[in-house]
């Protein structure tokens, strides 16, 4: 979907929607429509509950004095800020995407109090529509026309100036967030190690480096948990360390992990077949983070990152790890792996060792799908935060706060490790039977963080969304990547 922005003009074609804020308060522009169309726009609000609350939409069929064959009244309520205005972007094209008209014109009115500039209100706004208008039609041969969304461009008019400008950063956000829901929505006989690590290598047309670990350099590593991952799968395991040096040269970087089991059957300890299917998105952290690096080498963030990523399939076949194996990580400690559906911990182990080990960042923060714990603890609302550093932890729960991306933190305690000693080697893979599952967890790779400030973001309930949701259409949902850009770009630039 295309993009435009000018300044507020009634069109002769298409859908016209506009904003109103709280209180069924107009704009210059809304209130010169309403008034043209004698007062009619005052008289639907009123024969309703519409009164301008954020998300809040009201459809006017075949208003009279235009031409125009809808009219959307969007709401973004009292003082919005940047989230507001996506979600009232999100709303406004989700009530006509699919209506018959090719254009949006979506006007951004000059409504009063603003929690940021008129201009890059009005981007935001954009950015909500484009976001909302995603969606996934690669393998669909026979879909009706009728069944497509029609609407193929919004037009955002403002007044205000400046929206251009930060239209610039937010379509090459954008564009990190279609990749990361491309790359998650892939089939997973399509995405596997190798071709999801050759998407990693495509990003050098954006700047970043790039560089593949095949099983040959993660043996002479000595990645012996992510091996084991990978060793029951005839596609072989890869680590992709994407790096964007945006900063100044011999800055420390950032590091954002991600969990790449590009499709997890359990292993030996196979999964029911109900909803095995889920499993293909069980490299959402890894997507996350590609889409994340896409996105900040895009629009030039001016810091030193790095991306790691732990691409393996998670397969039950005669060269498959069983319950009881012992594998001996990077870090030289050994895992007793008495589940083999426990592995997103265990490519995790050697990622997080290596990544802290090769690059000495200020801090890592990782995604992973690690626990179904997680949904029951806090559904697809939060994802888990569990961290080893209180300001890590506050700035990422602030970032989630201001982009809708919200976390939950959730505790890491010695008290727990009892539950992870084995008996037989350093650590086990998992704890009691329904004993704080997604706990367990961190603090399984909590062990293999060496004082690096360091955060664990358990995105299983998150990653992928079952229904339409705002900015968010159902499907891979790129959870983290507006949340981390935002980090970023709050605190680690310039
Ligand atoms: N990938 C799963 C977790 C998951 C479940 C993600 C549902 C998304 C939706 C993970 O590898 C897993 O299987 N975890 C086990 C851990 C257990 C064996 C300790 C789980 O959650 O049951
Ligand atoms: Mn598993
Ligand atoms: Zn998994």
């Amino acid at each position: 979907m295309k993009i435009a922005f000018s300044a507020p003009d009634l069109p002769k074609s298409g859908h016209l929607a506009i904003t109103v804020a709280a209180d069924r308060s107009l704009g210059a522009f809304g209130a010169g429509l309403d008034k043209s169309s004698g007062g009619q726009i005052t008289r639907a609000m009123e024969q309703g509950r519409f009164t301008g609350k954020a998300e809040e939409v009201l459809t006017l069929v075949a208003p009279t004095g235009v031409e125009i064959g809808r009219l959307v009244l969007v709401g973004i309520g009292g003082a919005p800020g940047a989230l507001a205005a996506n979600n009232a972007g999100a709303a406004a094209l989700a009530a006509v995407q699919y209506a018959g008209e090719s254009e949006l014109t979506l006007v951004v009115d000059d409504h009063a109090g603003l929690a940021i500039e008129a201009g890059p209100f009005a981007a935001e706004v954009a950015f909500g529509a484009l976001l909302r208008s995603y969606r996934f039609d690669k393998y669909r041969t026979t879909l009706a026309d009728d069944k497509k969304p029609s609407v193929r461009k919004v037009v955002v008019q403002t007044a205000a100036k400046g929206a251009k400008k930060a239209w610039e950063k937010l379509e090459k956000i954008a564009d990190g967030i279609f990749l990361t829901r491309d790359v998650v929505s892939e089939p997973p006989n399509v995405i596997y190690p190798e071709t999801l690590a050759e998407r990693c290598v495509e990003l050098e047309k954006l700047g970043l480096e790039v560089e593949i670990l095949d099983e040959k350099k993660m043996k002479k590593l000595g990645m012996g948990a992510l091996l084991g991952v990978g060793q029951g799968s005839s596609q072989p395991p890869r680590l992709v360390v994407m790096k964007w040096n945006g900063g100044a040269k011999g800055d420390a970087p950032v590091a954002f992990v991600g969990k790449g089991i590009t499709f997890d059957t359990g292993g030996i300890s196979i999964k029911p077949a109900a909803g095995m299917d889920d499993m293909k998105w069980d490299m959402g952290g890894s997507g996350t983070v590609i889409g994340l690096m896409a996105a900040l080498a895009g629009r030039k963030a001016k810091a030193n990152v790095v991306g790691v990523v732990a691409l393996a399939e998670n397969m039950p076949d005669g060269n498959a790890q069983r319950p009881g194996d012992i594998v001996t990580t990077m870090s030289g400690q050994t895992i007793e792996v008495l589940n083999t559906d426990a592995e997103g911990r265990l490519v995790l182990a050697d990622a997080l060792w290596y990544t802290q080990d090769q690059f000495k960042p200020q801090f890592m923060v990782n995604l992973a799908t690690l626990t179904g714990a997680i949904i029951v603890s806090l559904g697809n609302e939060h994802a888990g935060l569990f961290s080893n550093n209180d300001d890590l932890a506050a700035k990422l729960t602030e970032s989630g706060l201001a982009t809708g991306e919200k976390l939950w933190r959730m505790p890491l305690s010695p008290a727990y490790d009892k539950d992870i000693d084995s008996d037989v080697a350093d650590v086990k893979n998992i704890g009691r039977p329904m004993n704080a599952g997604s706990i367990i967890g961190g603090q399984f790779l909590q062990r293999f963080v060496n004082g690096t400030p360091w955060a664990h973001l358990d995105i299983a309930g998150t990653a992928w969304s079952k229904e339409n949701k705002g900015m968010v259409p159902k499907g891979a949902t790129a959870f983290g990547v507006r949340l981390l850009d935002h980090l970023v770009a709050t605190h680690y630039e310039g």
